[in-house]
């Protein structure tokens, strides 16, 4: 009887131990991506502290030497704990490098003085332990990317629209807003936007757009730190190849005081301080002297009869300014229908054309040949075109 206590205790205790071991519970997504660097995202099942190595992608085993970590720190201080972003820097545009995550877990943090943690280990995803990041090219002559909306957590759908990108082919996936339902619960939020289709955000730059709907549900504080920002704020500029894009939020599309928002709503003032910003950002050199200047935004900015109060202000507030400053496209969801509203319909000196939510766009903009949009179904058959 002893023997089979002991037996079964110690099976428990390798149970426990096994169970204890670090996994990946989301993860890894790249945000931030510059000429010449990128920011890798994952979130662990227990406290670890984590970095990420980088390595060419010359061919030669990732073992061949010793490969730069880089390490999440605050104030000076390595970063332990289970949601992580890592900023890998100082490398060179339009390249293409491997990476790998590795991490130490937490076994214990009882001594200031002495804090203890388990071995040193690469962090397998699967079956896999290395990724590809290329990173982006202000001197690049094209740009290709592929956009898809509204998707409202419906993951087959999700996986359907993304089945034919291959990571090589695209400089980035744009996700144009309302990816989920609402940040209820921020790891949800997570699993719903990266995880279905974790082989291409581990692999290539992701560009996000906040929707009206990921401002919903008491987690909506946290989401900030799963779509982090060259600026830190959901409006914000950033260069691929010859095309400046300019990232806007139109916020929720009610008025403030709906009911709907039980008093949580300050969009007004958001909009209004996001306007002085979008001013200034447009007479950014970088912006001024693109070849092309694309604006990306979940609501678009028409102005129907039916159309809502935010939708309303952006148009009233944002397209003056967009005018103005030489914007050649829109790129907006939010109406889960396809439709286009071409230049002077509402104001607007560009096109804005708007994603159906069970479509695909594939963007192709090139130096002297113009804006290419092609649209596909979820079984990748193209459904339509369109040519700036
Ligand atoms: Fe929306």
């Amino acid at each position: 009887m002893k023997k089979i206590v002991l037996l079964f205790s110690s099976i428990l205790m390798a149970l426990s131990l096994f169970a204890a071991e670090p996994t990946l519970k989301y993860g890894p997504w790249i945000q931030k991506v510059t000429d010449t660097g990128f920011s890798v995202l994952f979130k662990t099942s227990v406290d670890v502290m984590a970095w990420v190595e980088v390595a060419p992608d010359d061919g030669t085993a990732f073992e061949a030497s010793v490969r730069q970590p880089f390490y999440q720190t605050v104030a000076g201080r390595r970063y332990c704990g289970k949601m992580h972003c890592i900023d890998v820097t100082g490398l060179q545009p339009g390249t293409t490098y491997r990476y790998r995550i590795y991490r130490q877990k937490l076994e214990d943090a009882s001594h200031n003085n002495s804090v203890h943690y388990g071995p040193a280990k690469v962090q397998w995803v699967g079956k896999e332990k290395t990724f590809r990041m290329k990173t982006f090219d202000t001197a690049a002559k094209s740009c290709k990317f592929a956009m898809v909306c509204d998707i409202h957590q419906r993951s087959d759908l999700y996986k359907s629209l993304l089945s034919g990108v291959k990571p090589a082919d695209y400089d980035f996936l744009l996700l144009n807003g309302d990816i989920v339902n609402a940040s209820v619960n921020i790891d949800t939020s997570i699993k719903y936007t990266f995880q279905p289709i974790i082989n291409l955000t581990a692999n290539m730059p992701v560009v996000f757009v906040r929707g009206n709907h990921e401002g919903r549900g008491m987690d909506w504080k946290l989401t900030p730190e799963v779509f982090p920002t060259t600026n830190g704020q959901f409006y914000y500029t950033f260069r691929e190849g010859p095309v400046a894009f300019l990232v806007l939020d139109a916020g929720e599309d009610k008025p403030d005081a709906d009911v709907e928002y039980s008093g949580h709503a300050m969009y007004d003032q958001y909009r209004a301080q996001e306007l002085v910003w979008l001013k200034n950002a447009v007479k950014d050199p970088s912006f001024v002297q693109a070849p092309y200047k694309v604006c990306l935004i979940h609501i678009p900015t028409i102005n129907d009869k039916g159309s809502w109060y935010a939708q309303k202000w952006a148009n009233e507030n944002f397209v003056p300014v967009l005018n103005e400053a030489g914007v050649q496209l829109m790129l907006s969801g939010h109406h889960h229908c396809y439709f286009v509203r071409e230049k002077g319909a509402c104001g607007n000196d560009f096109p804005i054309v708007v994603n159906d939510d069970e479509e695909r766009m594939d963007v192709v903009i090139a130096e002297g040949k113009g804006i290419d949009i092609r649209v596909f179904n979820t079984k990748g058959e193209q459904v339509r075109s369109l040519k700036y």
